[in-house]
């Protein structure tokens, strides 16, 4: 095993080399935008160290880690136009800087070049690597898909807001994680343990992210913030201030989130104000810290040594802490 800094630069230095800028200009240069703007890089560090973990040497995982990392970027440009978003990693998102129909273009590419990337495993591993991305990438779309149906729907309950959360950002963090064990050819029951587990950590991962999206310093977080109160978005913050507002600041609020002002700052002051009020902040921090306990309790379950669960619970810890 080595470092999470290392499967991170050993990363950088793969994709630095795999993707180049080629002709058409306007079709690549987004591609490249985006995928040198920064980010965590946590689904591709996932990949690397699973393979490890199962035993594998991590340079066999890379071009799995690169697939994950390049469809996760490919849904950011789309979910970016979707939410008409301004910023990303502290930047111009690839619809501002360029325009709609670039970055519609440019991330149907990126979603090609993720598949191509499989085409570098030999039969029986290419097999399950490309149906488990297949199977993945459409419950993306779905969960994309109830994220936007939620935004004018005014009923959304906490289940449905789980399973749109397990769908848009869950099941990639356990895909990126069961590729690792794909490639080591581990038992079905460990891949799917460590599916699990990832699966766990990604729905704590999307909680702390619906969070930060409301309360993260706009110095250093990197989107904008309030962009999900502007947005409407039916999040965990917003169901839980419902279910913990008076009835004069739950009707408030259900009435802030049904129109669209121009004037954004207000809402997003007066939102926060209620959240507050109802305890928001300490639900969320609690309701992370779960989803985090539930993905340690999978690490029983599976075959691998103590030092390797201690790396995996290190890694969760230190993404519940996160602050971008
Ligand atoms: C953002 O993902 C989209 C979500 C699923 C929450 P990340 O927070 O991993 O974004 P980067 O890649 O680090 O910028
Ligand atoms: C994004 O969810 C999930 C996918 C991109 C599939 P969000 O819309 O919350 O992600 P951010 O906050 O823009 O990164
Ligand atoms: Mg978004
Ligand atoms: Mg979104
Ligand atoms: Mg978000």
């Amino acid at each position: 095993m080595v470092a999470i800094a290392q499967y991170r630069e050993t990363f950088l230095k793969y994709l630095d080399e795999k993707v180049v800028l080629t002709e058409p200009k306007n079709l690549y240069e987004p591609i490249v935008y985006i995928l040198q703007l920064g980010g965590k890089r946590l689904r591709p560090v996932l990949t690397l160290m699973t393979a490890e973990i199962f035993g594998t040497p991590h340079e066999k995982a890379l071009d799995a880690a690169l697939a994950v990392e390049v469809f996760h970027n490919f849904s950011l440009v789309h979910d970016d136009i979707m939410d008409e978003a301004p910023l990303r990693r502290g930047k111009e998102t690839v619809h501002e800087k360029w325009d709609l129909n670039t970055g519609i273009l440019s991330g149907d590419a990126m979603l090609i070049l993720a598949y191509q990337l499989f085409e570098n495993y030999d039969g029986k591993t290419f097999k399950a690597l490309a149906e488990l991305f297949s199977k993945t990438a459409i419950e993306v779309c779905e969960g994309q898909q109830y994220d936007v149906d939620f935004e004018t729907r005014n009923d959304v309950t906490i289940p449905e807001y789980l399973k749109m959360i397990e769908y848009k950002t869950a099941v990639l963090v356990g895909a990126a994680m069961k590729m690792g064990a794909i490639i080591a050819e581990t038992s079905e029951k460990d891949a799917e343990g460590i599916y699990d587990f990832g699966r766990y950590l990604g729905l704590a991962f999307q909680l702390q992210d619906d969070y930060l999206d409301a309360y993260g310093d706009p110095k250093t977080f990197g989107k904008q913030v309030g962009g999900d109160i502007i947005e409407n978005k039916k999040t965990y913050l917003y169901l839980k201030a419902l279910e913990n507002s008076s009835e004069a600041n739950k009707q408030k609020l259900m009435q802030l989130f049904s129109e669209k002002p121009t004037e954004t700052s207000e809402k997003v002051e007066t939102v926060k104000a209620i959240f507050n009020e109802a305890n928001v902040p300490e639900i969320m921090k609690t309701a992370i810290s779960d989803y985090t306990q539930k993905a340690f309790q999978v690490l029983d379950t599976l075959n691998i040594g103590d030092e390797e669960k201690q790396i995996l619970k290190v890694f969760g810890e230190q993404l519940m802490k996160r602050t971008v």
